[in-house]
C-alpha cells in the first residue's frame, strides 16, 4: 500500500524553498496537514518576513491540502515554540517534525568570526533542538513521534570552509543518538537526511548546469517521506542526491586490547592494526563501547 500521511500534522521548517519546500508538497499530496515555517531570510540569514512560508501554503492550497504558514526563526526559543502552537491550536496534534531550515556562513577557520559559527550553530543544532523540544511533549502524550533531522557531508566528513556548518550538522547527528534511545518506549523515531541537491544554497557552488539540473530536491523527499513514515527506522542516516541513497554510519574497528601497562611506543607499534577497519562494526549505544572492552 502506498505510504500515507492521512490525518498526520507535519511541520517544515525552512520550508519557503529549496528542499524544505519540496518535502512540505509531497507531505501534503500524500495527505498531511502541513505547517510551513519559513523566516523567509537570505542564504546567509540575513533579512527575513513571511511571503516565503506564504507562497508554499498558496501551492499546499491549490493541490486542496491543508497548510498553515508560520515565520518564526527556529533559532528563537519562542519563535520556535511557536511553530508546533501553531500545529496544536490548528489541528490539536503534531506527529512529525523536519527539522530543515538553515543558512550558510563559509570562511575558512583562519578568517572565520566567532559570530559566525556562532549563528550557524544557532540555526541549525539549537533551531532543530527548540523546535524538537517543543514537540517531544506532545510526541510522549500521544505515543508517537517522527523527527528527522538534516545534516550534511560536509559535518559526516568534512568541507573547506564550512568549519562551522560542518560542527552544527554532526551536532544533529549526535542529537539524535539519543533521542533515538529516550524516544523509544513512546515510539518516536528519529532518523537523519544528508542531501545533496540543486537549491540557492548550492547555486553559486560552480557546479555545472547539467550536474545541478539532476539534484532536483524533489528527489531528497522520498527519502524523507519515509524516515518520517509509520514504519520508519530510527537511528538511521541516509545520504540522498540526483536519485542516489545510500546510508552512512558511524563505525569503529575491531580494537586491540594492549593490556595495562601500555607505552606509547607499545601503542605506536599497533598503530596499524588499532587502525585497521576491515572488521569495523557500529554500536546501537554508548555503553556498548564499554561491553565490548571487557568482553574477552
Ligand atoms: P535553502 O536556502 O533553499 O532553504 C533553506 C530555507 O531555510 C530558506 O527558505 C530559509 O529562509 C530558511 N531558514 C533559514 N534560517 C531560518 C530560520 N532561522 N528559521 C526558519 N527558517 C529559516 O537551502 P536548502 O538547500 O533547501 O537547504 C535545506 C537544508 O538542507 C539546510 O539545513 C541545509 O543545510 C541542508 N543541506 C542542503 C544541501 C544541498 O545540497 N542543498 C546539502 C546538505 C545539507
Amino acid at each position: 500500500m502506498a505510504i500515507s500521511f492521512k490525518d498526520k500534522v507535519v511541520i517544515v521548517t525552512g520550508a519557503g524553498a529549496g528542499l524544505g519546500r519540496a518535502h512540505a508538497l509531497e507531505f501534503a499530496k500524500r495527505g498531511a496537514k502541513v505547517v510551513v515555517n519559513d523566516l523567509g531570510g537570505k542564504v546567509d540569514g540575513s533579512g527575513g518576513g513571511s511571503d516565503a512560508a506564504n507562497k508554499v501554503v498558496e501551492e499546499i492550497k491549490a493541490l486542496g491540502a491543508e497548510a498553515i504558514a508560520n515565520g518564526a526563526s527556529v533559532s528563537d526559543r519562542k519563535g520556535a515554540e511557536s511553530i508546533v502552537n501553531d500545529a496544536v491550536s490548528k489541528w490539536g496534534r503534531v506527529d512529525v517534525v523536519i527539522n530543515n531550515a538553515g543558512i550558510l556562513r563559509d570562511k575558512s577557520f583562519a578568517k572565520m568570526e566567532l559570530d559566525d559559527f556562532e549563528l550557524v550553530l544557532k540555526v541549525h543544532l539549537l533551531g532543530s533542538v527548540y523546535v524538537t523540544k517543543a514537540a517531544w511533549p506532545h510526541f510522549v502524550k500521544q505515543n508517537y513521534g517522527r523527527v528527522v533531522m538534516t545534516t550534511s557531508s560536509s559535518g559526516l566528513y568534512g568541507n573547506f570552509g564550512q568549519s562551522n556548518y560542518g560542527a552544527a550538522k554532526l551536532g544533529l547527528v549526535g542529537l539524535m543518538n539519543t533521542l533515538k534511545l529516550e524516544g523509544q518506549k513512546f515510539d518516536i523515531r528519529v532518523n537523519t537526511i544528508a542531501p545533496v541537491a540543486g537549491t540557492r544554497m548550492t547555486e553559486n557552488l560552480g557546479i555545472p548546469e547539467a550536474v545541478f539540473n539532476q539534484l532536483k530536491p524533489e528527489l531528497i523527499s522520498p527519502a524523507v517521506l519515509y524516515l518520517a513514515s509509520d514504519d520508519a527506522p530510527t537511528g538511521t542516516i541516509i545520504e540522498a542526491g540526483a536519485g542516489y541513497y545510500a546510508k552512512a554510519q558511524v563505525v569503529e574497528s575491531k580494537g586491540v586490547k594492549l593490556g595495562q601497562n601500555v607505552s606509547v611506543d607499545d601503542f605506536a607499534a599497533n598503530f596499524e592494526k588499532i587502525a585497521d577497519m576491515s572488521e569495523a562494526k557500529p554500536f546501537d549505544n554508548g555503553s556498548g563501547v564499554i561491553a565490548k572492552i571487557f568482553t574477552p
